[in-house]
């Protein structure tokens, strides 16, 4: 049995503890807005925070997760309404949306440290794929939240 913290709500589960959280997000938690893309660590659609730090839960495993506390897309915010998913709508970044969960949570501990990146420094932290190439709207959503005009 393990014991995991996500979204402030405690989950006792009966898996090994060397499955990926990302499975027991989705399959056994139901929290399907975590994606799966790649399960090598190349596109970041399965981000999460662990601590307060993007971790990819395609290969962070429950053992791992345990005791920490886990915040996914769904625990951002109770009503879908902070100030980046706001910027996100606002700038309509989304195509098909499979990687944007993972792209708005690096933006968030993104603009945690750094309020006001530039282009390059953009670039530079946001490692995510996405395949319908929605990386300029990402900068644009990523300018809005910092400008605070959402
Ligand atoms: S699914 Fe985890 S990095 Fe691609
Ligand atoms: S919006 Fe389709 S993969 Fe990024």
């Amino acid at each position: 049995m393990t014991t995991l913290n996500v979204n402030g709500v405690s989950y006792t589960v009966n898996v090994p503890g060397t499955t990926p959280l990302l499975w027991v997000l989705r399959d056994i938690i139901g929290l399907t807005g975590t994606k799966y893309g790649c399960g090598i660590e190349e596109c970041s659609a399965c981000t999460v925070m662990k601590d307060g730090s993007p971790e990819k839960s395609c290969v962070l495993t429950v053992a791992d997760a345990s005791g920490s506390k886990i915040v996914t897309i769904e625990g951002l915010s109770p009503t879908g309404t902070h100030i980046v998913q706001r910027a996100w709508i606002a700038a309509q970044v989304p195509q098909c949306g499979y990687c944007q969960s993972g792209m708005i949570l690096k933006a968030v501990q993104l603009l945690k440290g750094n309020p006001n990146p530039t282009d390059a420094q953009i670039d530079a932290a946001m490692s995510n794929i996405c395949a319908c190439g929605t990386y300029q709207r990402v900068r644009a959503a990523i300018h809005l939240a910092a400008s605070g005009a959402v």
